[in-house]
């Protein structure tokens, strides 16, 4: 197939396709890292999956949840060797924890397999070959950075050094957090080798890029209706200003992956196999399933099935260019939709285990039910791509307050009277048959909601009818009635009526709050809910016993998930050797303490002018993933200062704070704008203002 200036063959945006009769979709998830454990970061993305998947299917359609470990890249291989197994064990055992944990948050995917099969790997070498042919694929020779001590070529996030625009020390080889300069590693200063700690050697190798820039207009259009939230569309659309880069697809030996065909040594990139992982599991599932022609059909162009990707915002680059230029390179449909979620914070800040935020899926499931975090979460989601933010005494209040005090509360309430006076029977008829069609009506926004992924506004809909149908039996008072045998008709009807506003509501809640619904469709005898089943109310026949359907939460399960999680970072560091071990997706971590630099002389120090600074407002700068701006008073004037801290710090927390900063650094150009200092901070994965003591004021010098 030849990329030319036609559009993608796939016809449809996801909105002109919700009203088909039923609809045939996959859905994919992130393919989470075989290297580590999952944490709460992860499981934002899974409920926002989960509740998608369960809703689609709720409502009659077929949707396939088609997920994987990504088990390739340097990482894994290190990850292996530092454990002295093989990277085979490696991603082995971490899938069935992986698998194991996302099962533990009800997370209903039909295949969970992985990127290093027999399907991928076929699967790959097809569409490299068929890529190569069309003619999209170079070779080209470049010069890397080989670390000669551990013999391999180092990925850009293994070399550190001094960055080359803004001379920041500890940088990373492919940006740097300070000024937010993206650059080649080997334009690092003084670069160093984090798996060896030693000086690496430019080496030239022969690599393989895919040729991007025949498929800028047709990733343009495509974009227009793949990408359904604007604000990402805009961001991806500025990508697009020039040529597109070649993309680099292989990696030197040694490498954790499939050999590309008739280059020996040489290795696909992990982010070339690890999207075609949809695709092969996929493969595996229809096979399993006797249903290959399903699978022919679903990735054919122009294919009827819908695929859609979650992903976290920091991946889209890779979804929306790489991947369907692949696809579509490769004589495949292209995708159907990508959705963006932001990252999770806890307590407004970056989880980071130095402040024992970093909590494990496993360790919240011993402490807390799963629904009660897809809730919370789900209340959060908004269709957006902001980070969202886990208090855990705010889960515990909304929870508490929402599904306990409201929901679950509409059918206690009720249940007990029906039991004990009237043998579990319901009325024949509901009492306020508007009501309940209040109830039906809002079937369609809430369906709309969900179709959006604007879980947060669905949940406010149902909870406005929690709160309708508490005000309901306040108002009617069973509890009175029931002391009169002359009004028990009335009473039965009212309880009639409340619990089958629960039922509705519970089937609202179904996507969310799985077990819940389960529970409530056993309390009607009936086996599981389909959407449609709102417009059926219960009547006449009997009920089964009321079980308790979810318990209130104690503030004191929070304080046991945070010890725990503190344990837990304990026993790493034993592990590992290191006080802060590396995070899931991350390289082997830096060195725990920086080296002390060059000794200087009491005049180059004098030199500098340390002041206390108060912060009058800090800002997220658009654009860059790090920078904060800061509007800094030093008591006879003001300045701005862009300073890296924003995955480590709220803004909107800072004003008023007091910050140390160098006043007389010359001022520096930045691409955001001119920055008239820098602001000092301490550590290495997690980032810490340097502050001043009560007392001190704005232009203070620092002795
Ligand atoms: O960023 C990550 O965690 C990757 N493992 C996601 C891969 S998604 C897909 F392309 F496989
Ligand atoms: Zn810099």
């Amino acid at each position: 197939m030849n990329a030319s200036d036609t559009p993608f063959d796939d016809t449809t945006s996801d909105s002109s396709r919700e009203h088909d009769a039923r609809r045939d979709i996959v859905v994919t998830a992130a393919l989470p890292y075989a290297n580590a454990d999952l944490h709460l970061g992860h499981m934002v993305e899974a409920t926002m999956t989960d509740i998608w998947v369960r809703f689609q299917r709720l409502r009659g359609h077929q949707c396939r949840w088609i997920w994987a470990s990504d088990t390739h890249g340097t990482p894994i291989m290190l990850r292996a060797q530092d454990e002295g197994i093989t990277p085979e064990a490696l991603i082995e055992r971490v899938g069935d924890a992986h698998r194991r944990d996302y099962q533990g948050f009800l997370c209903d995917y039909d295949i969970f397999y992985t990127t290093h099969s027999d399907e991928n790997r076929d699967c790959a070498q097809t569409i490299y070959k068929r890529l190569r042919e069309a003619g999209h694929i170079q070779e080209r020779k470049i010069e890397q950075l080989y670390d000669p001590q551990k013999q391999m070529f180092l990925p850009d996030r293994y070399v550190k050094g001094v960055c080359p625009n803004c001379n920041a020390a500890d940088q990373y080889g492919d940006n740097c957090e300070v000024c937010a300069a993206t650059y080649d590693a080997t334009e690092l200063k003084n670069p160093l080798s984090v798996v060896s700690g030693e000086k690496p050697e430019l080496r030239e190798s022969l690599q393989y890029f895919f040729h991007m820039a025949p498929f800028k207009a047709q990733l343009q259009d495509w974009l227009q209706h793949a990408v359904p939230q604007e604000e990402l569309r805009n961001k991806i659309e500025e990508w697009f200003d020039g040529d597109l880069q070649d993309w680099d697809i292989s990696r030197n030996a040694p490498y954790f992956g499939f050999e590309i065909p008739d280059a020996p040594g040489k290795y696909f990139y992990v982010w070339m196999d690890a999207p075609i992982g949809y695709m092969s599991s996929h493969l595996h599932y229809c096979t399993q399933q006797h249903t290959l022609a399903q699978w022919e059909a679903a990735w054919a162009p122009g294919s009827r099935t819908e695929l859609h990707h979650i992903i976290g915002k920091d991946i889209v680059r890779f979804h929306t260019m790489l991947w369907p230029a692949t696809l579509s390179g490769a004589g495949y449909r292209v995708p159907t939709s990508v959705r963006a979620h932001g990252f999770l914070t806890v307590n407004g800040a970056k989880m980071s285990k130095s402040r024992g935020t970093f909590i494990k899926a496993r360790t919240y499931l011993e402490h807390f039910d799963a629904e009660y975090l897809r809730y919370y979460f789900a209340a959060k989601l908004n269709g957006g791509v902001d980070d969202i933010d886990l208090n855990l005494e705010d889960l515990v209040a909304r929870c508490n307050s929402d599904l306990v005090g409201k929901v679950v509360n509409i059918a206690s309430r009720c249940a007990s009277f029906l039991s004990r006076h009237f043998d579990a029977q319901l009325a024949e008829s509901l009492p306020e048959p508007t009501l309940y069609a209040q109830f039906t009506d809002e079937a369609d926004a809430i369906a709309e909601h969900y179709e959006h992924y604007q879980f947060a506004q669905a949940v406010r809909r149902i909870m406005a009818l929690a709160d309708l149908a508490n005000q309901y039996i306040a108002d009617a008072e069973p509890w009175v009635l029931a002391k009169d045998p002359q009004r028990q008709p009335e009473v039965q009807g009212i309880c009639t009526q409340g619990v089958n506003l629960f039922r509705v509501i519970a089937i609202y809640l179904q996507p969310i709050l799985p077990k819940l619904a389960d529970k409530a469709a056993a309390y009607f005898g009936e086996s599981a809910f389909q959407w449609e089943d709102i417009f059926q109310a219960r009547l006449g026949g009997t009920v089964q016993a009321f079980k308790p359907m979810l318990t209130r939460l104690d503030t004191k399960q929070t304080q046991a998930l945070l010890d725990a999680t503190k344990l837990d970072l304990e026993e790493e560091a034993k592990i590992t050797g290191s006080a802060a071990a590396p995070t899931a997706a991350a390289p082997t971590p830096a060195p725990a303490y920086a080296p002390i630099a060059p000794t200087i002389e009491y005049d180059d120090f004098a030199k500098l002018d340390l002041r206390v600074a108060r912060v009058i407002s800090a800002e997220a700068v658009e654009g860059s993933k790090k920078l904060l701006r800061f509007e800094l008073d030093l008591g006879h004037e003001t300045r701005t200062v862009f300073s890296g801290i924003r995955t480590a710090y709220d803004p909107e927390t800072l004003a008023g704070r007091h910050v140390i900063m160098v006043a007389n650094l010359a001022p520096r150009k930045m691409r955001f704008g001119l920055s008239e200092g820098m602001i000092l901070s301490a550590g290495d994965e997690d980032i810490y203002l340097l502050g001043a003591d009560d007392g001190a004021q704005a232009g203070m010098q620092v002795l």
